[in-house]
């Protein structure tokens, strides 16, 4: 078959290692879809900075590369422009979409949706939230049956990579966030980490697939880290408690039974034996509330170069097989690819 192409747009601390591992597997990747995953071109501002890519594939027009013969388009630019322009571009080209930006959907996801439902083409972001660890599809599908009531969730790494730093050797707020930088889990901006607007973004996407409507990130209640200090770490301490940025999306039922949907985000001082205090660095994990199910616990690594690309490309994988069969939705895997054996428990 001829083969999927992808264009890559942005390629950082997470395009880089999606480029890795397509070059690293390329054969399980073509097994797994159906067809061998070919980049066909990578967009990036500064294309000196990239001596891995191969020249001939990287440019600074993303639009003519959205323009281009791509099949599929993988955004990991972040921020709202150019990203949402090219991504709507590549939507009204019949293309489908992966992308890791959760500022973008949490404040444009309407019109981003509505242009690949009038296109006929699908969105794929599990990469958006809580990086590796496989949460929105579990919440929009295989929670769909249930009833949600209550999401709750450390969901910003580079926050708690820095409340944990502070909680355990005591290290300062400012070098903890410069190692939090250099490790690849903050954002461009890393205000948006500290002062809770990606937590705040992720929370809106949450609310959204947990409780079926649509909430932006303007109707998420949000404050941030930066106003913590040791004191309020050693204050959390002396009451056996430890402080976790924490992103809440709970369904309110009013007196009269009219529903409507919470989202926060905020510090709070939690019991050191709650199930979110012992989750420690730029880990993330997710606490589901559901009305059959009862309780359910996701945690894994939330940021960082190998885990977010863990997530983007299994939403390529899945992406490049509607290709492969024009259909939307999940399919099975294309073949076997390792032989069976059986297994020796001795
Ligand atoms: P980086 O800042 O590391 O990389 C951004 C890339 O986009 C760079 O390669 C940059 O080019 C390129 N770029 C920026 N502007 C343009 C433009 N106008 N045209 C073409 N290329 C452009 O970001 P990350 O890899 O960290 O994040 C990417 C996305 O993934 C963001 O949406 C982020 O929120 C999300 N995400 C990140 C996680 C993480 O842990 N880092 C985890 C989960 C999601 P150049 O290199 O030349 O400067
Ligand atoms: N900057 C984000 C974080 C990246 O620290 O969680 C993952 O979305």
């Amino acid at each position: 078959r001829e083969p999927i192409r992808v264009a890559l747009l942005g390629c950082g601390t997470v395009g880089t290692e999606v480029v890795r591992l397509l070059q690293e597997h390329p054969t399980e990747y073509a097994a797994r879809t159906g067809a061998p995953v070919r980049v066909t071109g990578v967009a990036v501002r500064r294309p000196h900075k990239h001596p891995d890519v191969p020249e001939q594939l990287l440019t600074t027009d993303a639009a003519a590369l959205v323009e281009g013969s791509a099949d599929v388009i993988v955004e990991l630019i972040g921020g709202i422009e150019p990203a949402r322009s090219l991504l709507l571009a590549a939507l009204r080209a019949g293309k489908s979409v992966v992308t890791a930006n959760k500022a973008l959907l949490a404040e444009h996801g309407s019109e981003l949706y509505a242009a690949a439902d009038a296109n006929g083409v699908d969105i794929y972001f599990e990469a958006a939230v809580a990086g590796a660890i496989p949460l929105l599809r579990p919440l929009r599908e295989s929670l769909a049956g249930d009833r949600i009531n209550r999401v709750t969730g450390i969901v910003n790494g580079t926050s708690n990579y820095i409340l944990s730093a502070m909680d355990s050797t005591g290290a300062g707020y400012e070098e903890t966030l410069e190692e939090a930088n250099r490790l690849g889990y903050a954002e461009a901006d890393p205000t948006a980490d500290v002062d809770g607007f990606d937590a705040a973004s992720k929370a809106a996407i949450l609310a959204s697939l947990a409780f079926h409507t649509r909430v932006g990130a303007g109707d998420v209640h949000r404050e941030g880290i930066s106003g913590i200090g040791a004191g309020d770490i050693e204050a959390a301490r002396s009451l056996n408690r430890t402080v976790k940025l924490l992103a809440i999306c709970e369904r309110v039922i009013d007196e009269d039974g009219t529903e409507s949907v919470s989202a926060r985000v905020h510090p709070a001082m939690i019991p050191r034996d709650h199930p979110l205090a012992g989750v420690g660095g730029a880990f993330n994990a997710v606490f589901v509330e559901a009305e059959s199910a009862g309780q359910l616990m996701f945690y894994g690594q939330g940021a960082g170069g190998a885990p977010t690309a863990s997530a983007v490309l299994g939403d390529l994988v899945a992406a490049a097989r509607n290709v492969v069969v024009s259909g939307k939705g999940p399919r099975e895997s294309a073949h076997a690819q390792l032989p069976a054996r059986a297994m020796d428990w001795t």
